[in-house]
């Protein structure tokens, strides 16, 4: 057994796996501090938390997986993208331990790590080239998977990433942060034909995204045309549900439709959805009525967390998973 340590800090999720030969997740821990009271991530904060709980959430991983440190072989952590100051604190701290065990340290990419997250889910082969989306509150991404570490870039947002656009409608609402599941949650109840929004379009960029229109659109409806983000919500209750519902469904069969788009452009043969956007039962719906296989990972695995980081730290290292 070939175990890696992998190391998640790139935001305010600090989180820590153990996993062997790439594909068997021995333990996963997520570690949480979201700051409610600041209706978002606040990255001071978020580096300062896992200074405090690095060592600790390390120790209760490999209390989990029964291991000692020892067992280690390799040290996989997130390089980036990120908060500069989170990401800094599980480097230093990964680069310390490689040192001190004497074993190889390898730095992985989040976005790539959210997508691996989803082939580490599957017990069955994933038909290869697929069309990969990656969904999450950082990013919005289309891209061709010829094989793991073989990508072609297709689209991506010129605006905000989708889960920011989820959880700034759901603070508009007065939902919690983070807000992608809330909106899914009041969507449930609602009408999604009640208000008619329409999905972003880029000139002469058919695989892009933008949604800032759209969450425009939306804020005017919440509360009033022209209104600013501060003013009061001027909707009931069932209103609320109806434009959660008018929202999701737009802003998910763009993605959609802009995925099948892609997936027929470049010869895809599958649906590959990752990050935390895709946790959302209505995307998964919506692509399971599509004309490939879709696969999705796990809700542990589709948040952010560290086995997905272990996973591909050895497939960079190693090679084709062992399973
Ligand atoms: O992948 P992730 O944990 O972190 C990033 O790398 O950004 O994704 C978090 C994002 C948040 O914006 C959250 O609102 C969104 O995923 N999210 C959802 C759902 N669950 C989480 N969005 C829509 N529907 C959901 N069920
Ligand atoms: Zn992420």
């Amino acid at each position: 057994m070939f175990y890696v340590l992998g190391i998640e800090s790139s935001c305010d999720e600090l989180a820590c796996a153990v996993v062997a030969n790439g594909v068997d997740i021995l333990s996963n821990v997520i570690y949480t501090q979201h700051a409610p009271q600041f209706g978002g991530v606040v990255p001071e904060l978020a580096a300062r938390h896992h200074v405090d709980h690095l060592i600790p959430v390390v120790e209760e991983t490999l209390a989990r997986a029964s291991l000692p440190l020892d067992a280690i072989e390799l040290i996989a952590v997130t390089q980036g993208p990120g908060l500069i100051g989170s990401l800094l604190v599980g480097i230093a701290f990964a680069e310390g331990l490689a040192l001190a065990l004497n074993k190889p340290l390898i730095g992985v990419n989040h976005v790539e790590a959210h997508l691996y997250g989803t082939f580490l889910a599957q017990k069955e082969p994933i038909p290869l080239p697929a069309l990969g989306c990656i969904l999450s509150g950082g990013h919005t991404l289309l891209v061709k998977v010829k094989e793991i570490g073989q990508y072609t870039p297709i689209g991506t947002t010129v605006d905000d990433a989708i889960g920011e656009a989820f959880d700034k409608v759901a603070a508009w609402l007065g939902l919690p942060y983070p807000g992608g599941p809330w909106v899914e949650r009041l969507a449930r109840q609602g009408n999604p034909m009640r208000f008619s929004l329409k999905p972003g379009r880029v000139k002469e960029r058919p695989h892009h995204f933008s949604f800032s229109g759209l969450k425009t659109n939306v804020l005017y409806l919440a509360k009033g045309q022209n209104a600013k983000k501060r003013d009061a919500v001027m909707l009931s209750e069932e209103e609320k549900c109806d434009l959660c519902a008018s929202f999701q469904e737009v802003i998910l069969r763009d993605v959609l439709e802009k995925a099948e788009g892609a997936a027929k452009r470049y010869g895809c043969r599958s649906f590959v959805l990752g990050g935390g956007v895709s946790c959302n039962q209505r995307l998964q719906e919506l692509f399971r009525e599509s004309f490939l296989p879709a696969f999705f990972p796990s809700r542990e695995l589709a948040l952010d967390n560290a086995a997905m980081i272990a996973g591909l730290g050895y497939i960079l290292k190693c090679g084709e998973a062992v399973h």
